[in-house]
């Protein structure tokens, strides 16, 4: 298995990893592009809805995310032996959680973000009054649409739980408060990674969790999934701190250099680009770890490992 930074830039690495993920890039773009019209119906506003609330919302639920998380509930759901209906509703939650998570993450308190996926952020469209309670709105929406999408009560209990720690205090909004109380201190390794845990890998942990919830899955492939979107999130999240250092902010469609400048606790501020990208490589490598007991079937998400740490965007 291809997992070192100079192995993987090898052009072996490059036909493994063909043959391992048959061009993983291109099979999530076409995912997301047929996860658009699902999100859409989900996220139609009814009559009660404010005009600006509706567009503020469904701007920054679509148009140019990966749609990593809802791509792992379904492939994991898949799996684990249920359908990709079954996993829609938690994969939309999911991904309504995650748009909600990033128009907070670019208001002027927090990262005070003007760019996100190529265009103005939500705030910067709609005014920071309307950006926040479109945040809000979204949150609401991704617990309505899994509690009342899901046809048996207690996969809908379940995944309602799970979204609820994975998103809340506990989960990527405790991080993302560690993230913002973290600035201007001094760099600690050990606090990089608690803060990557929380605020990023945590609701990849939970798309795994999700995926293995909507199938009814057994414990072990739950745990093997939880381990699975926990260890790429970690990956996803390191390769993220080391794009704000090394990307091209036209490729990214959001700002660079943004991080040293607000004295982030990042990776490579920890340990430098270097041993950063070795440390993504090893989480990418526990991910694909965690998939040993789903064969041959699961490498389309044994290739988004290695995706998310060699990413452009
Ligand atoms: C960005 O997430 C926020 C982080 C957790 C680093 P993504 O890179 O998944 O954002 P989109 O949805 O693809 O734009
Ligand atoms: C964001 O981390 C994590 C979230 C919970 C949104 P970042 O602040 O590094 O994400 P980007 O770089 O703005 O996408
Ligand atoms: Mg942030
Ligand atoms: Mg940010
Ligand atoms: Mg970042």
């Amino acid at each position: 298995m291809a997992l070192t930074p100079a192995e993987s830039s090898g052009r072996a690495a490059d036909a493994e990893s063909r043959a391992g993920g048959d061009d993983i890039a291109g099979k999530l773009a076409a995912w997301g592009r047929s996860f658009e019209p699902v999100l859409d119906a989900l996220l139609t506003p009814g009559p009660a809805v404010p005009t600006v609330l509706a567009e503020a919302v469904r701007y920054s639920a679509q148009g140019g995310g990966k749609r990593v998380r809802p791509f792992i509930v379904t492939r994991i759901c898949e799996l684990c032996g249920g359908s990709a209906t079954d996993a829609t509703p938690a994969a939309a939650a999911l991904e309504c959680v995650h748009a909600f998570s990033l128009v907070h993450d670019d208001l002027p308190a927090m990262d005070d973000d003007d760019l996100r996926r190529g265009r103005p952020t939500c705030h910067r469209v709609y005014g920071e009054a309307v950006a926040i309670l479109a945040g809000d709105a979204l949150l609401a929406l991704a617990f309505e649409i899994a509690a009342t999408r899901i046809a048996d009560a207690g996969t809908a209990r379940a995944v309602v739980v799970e979204l609820a720690q994975g998103t809340g205090w506990g989960g990527m909004i405790g991080g993302q408060t560690t993230d913002i109380e973290s600035e201007e201190q001094p760099t600690d390794l050990a606090l990089v990674e608690t803060i990557h845990r929380y605020k990023t890998a945590r609701l990849l942990e939970a798309a795994g969790r999700l995926g293995a919830l909507s199938a009814r899955a057994s414990a072990a492939q739950l745990a093997a999934a939880a381990s699975y979107g926990h260890h790429l999130g970690r990956a996803f999240q390191i390769a993220d701190d080391l794009l704000d250092v090394t990307g091209d902010a036209a490729l990214l469609g959001k700002a660079v250099a943004k991080d040293a400048a607000a004295g982030k606790q990042t990776y490579p501020a920890a340990v430098g680009v270097d041993a950063s990208r070795q440390a993504a490589w090893d989480a990418a490598r526990q991910a694909i770890e965690a998939l040993a007991d789903f064969g041959p079937q699961a490498d389309d998400l044994r290739a988004l490992a290695r995706y998310v740490v060699e990413r452009k965007k």
